[in-house]
């Protein structure tokens, strides 16, 4: 069997094109144009490159963008500061710190800081906890992503035995929570591995959908899937240059074999990265419109 690929960049395209119109009509109808502020502090070089495609798209899309960088030397008081004032800016409905933060700054407290109405990354506690109890609140985006692309591919999740790999709390935590909800798109039996997990082959051996999210390259082997799994490949690692300079991707499944034998199966680039992006300006436009109060 050689896999379906699930292209992120061609289903996030079809998103991006529904949420111009979205984008375009709350404003003609309320003036409310939605805004959103990235904020980076250093220079990690995959961070830059994620927030500069963050405010492109936004462009694109008629979204309202402001980028702050900031060095590494920046004090938590001073981020948490900036912060504040994206929380009282009215022409800003949506505010994204990138992570990671320099190691002199706590995540947390700078995640909390964030106005729950404005987190449009879905990870402050109160967003954590409705999504947890299945009620409306902002989607983290690399979960959401990856639901919107076992919906669009029409992989069945109701009773499917879905194994993630991957602890996160960006990623693998939530995404195996999404996966269990009471709804279209969750209902599976969720196993969630990680790095004390005593056999992970017994488990990823079993999946029906396999999703991985562990930061190893090519991690995942034919050997350790069935036949007829859908894989999602959360990786994106960074393993050199390629001749015109630019990073060199691999993901954490190993692609080459693993498609041989999967039903269907993401590739990297072009499977998750671009739909991350893409459910950042959707929870963007939802920020806006319940400022508007349309929502
Ligand atoms: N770093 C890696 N992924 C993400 C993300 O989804 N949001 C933020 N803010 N930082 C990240």
């Amino acid at each position: 069997m050689t896999a379906k690929i699930i292209s992120g960049t061609e289903t996030a395209k079809v998103i991006r094109e529904e949420l111009k119109v979205e984008v375009a009509e709350l404003t003609e109808k309320t003036g409310v144009v939605p805004g959103l502020v990235t904020i980076l502090v250093g220079e990690d070089p995959a961070s830059q490159s994620y927030v500069a495609a963050k405010n492109k798209t936004a462009h694109a899309l008629g979204i309202h963008s402001e980028q702050v960088t900031l060095d590494a030397e920046t004090s938590e008081e001073e981020l948490l500061s900036i912060v504040d004032k994206y929380n009282k800016d009215d022409k800003i409905h949506g505010i994204l710190v990138q992570l990671p933060l320099p190691k002199h700054i706590h995540d947390n407290k700078v995640l909390e800081a964030i106005d729950p109405n404005k987190d449009v990354d879905g990870f402050h506690p109160i967003n954590v906890g409705r999504m947890m109890l299945g009620e409306k609140c902002f989607l983290p985006c690399t979960p959401h992503g990856v639901l919107e692309l076992l919906a669009r591919s029409g992989t069945e999740t109701s009773g499917a035995e879905v194994v993630v790999v991957g602890r996160s709390n960006i990623v693998g935590k939530p995404v195996a929570n999404l996966m269990l909800q009471k709804r279209d798109g969750g209902n599976a039996t969720v196993t969630l591995c990680h790095t004390r997990t005593k056999d992970m082959d017994f488990h990823t051996k079993r999946a029906d959908i396999l999703i991985v999210a562990a930061g190893v390259p090519n991690m995942i082997k034919a050997d350790q899937v069935k036949e007829g799994v859908v894989v999602i490949d959360v990786g994106v690692n960074r393993i050199g240059m390629t001749e015109s300079g630019k990073a060199k991707l691999a993901g954490d499944v190993d692609f080459a074999s693993v498609k041989e034998k999967a039903a269907a199966i993401t590739p990297v680039p072009g499977g998750v990265g671009p739909m991350t992006i893409t459910m950042l300006m959707k929870n963007t436009l939802q920020a806006a419109r319940q400022y508007a109060g349309v929502a």
